[in-house]
């Protein structure tokens, strides 16, 4: 499965990864793919999409290259399982609400609550491991 994200400073990124750890220590293949190197016709053949967008502007998805990719597949996605991630800084997760929200609108499911973080998350965080192992047994 492919794990994409946008990350402006790593932090997004370094969730993708702990999530990635979870999935393959579940026995399962993961890989992680920054927006902007995706395939769409590739990703759009998954059952299960994995995104991670960083709180950016105010208390919106990342503007250039992760918002126009979300409108892309906003019409191709219903009925796909998914799991959300990113991190903040300094508000109290109304971005990814609202991602949650347009999701849902689309017609998915989610896999989980979106899981969000604050900055930088632990070498080991096990919430983002955890995220891993719950996508991998979905
Ligand atoms: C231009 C810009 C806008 C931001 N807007 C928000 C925001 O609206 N709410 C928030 O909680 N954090 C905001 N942040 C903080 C980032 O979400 C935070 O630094 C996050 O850890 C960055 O993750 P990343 O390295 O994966 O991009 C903003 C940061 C920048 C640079």
């Amino acid at each position: 499965m492919q794990i994409v994200y946008w990350s402006s400073t790593g932090n997004t990124e370094k969730i993708a990864e702990l999530i990635k750890k979870g999935v393959i220590e579940s026995g399962k293949e993961a890989n992680t793919i920054t927006v902007s190197d995706v395939n769409i016709d590739e990703f759009l053949k998954e059952d299960i999409l994995v995104l991670g967008c960083s709180a950016m502007g105010d208390e919106t998805l990342e503007e250039s290259e992760f918002e126009p990719f979300i409108e892309q597949i906003s019409n191709k996605i219903s009925g796909k399982k998914v799991a959300l991630f990113g991190s903040y800084g300094w508000g109290d997760g109304q971005w990814m609400r609202d991602f949650e929200e347009r999701i849902l609108g689309y017609g998915c499911t989610l896999i989980d609550t979106p899981l969000i973080v604050q900055n930088t998350p632990d070498d080991d965080d096990q919430q983002c491991i955890d995220l891993g192992k719950k996508i991998a047994l979905t």
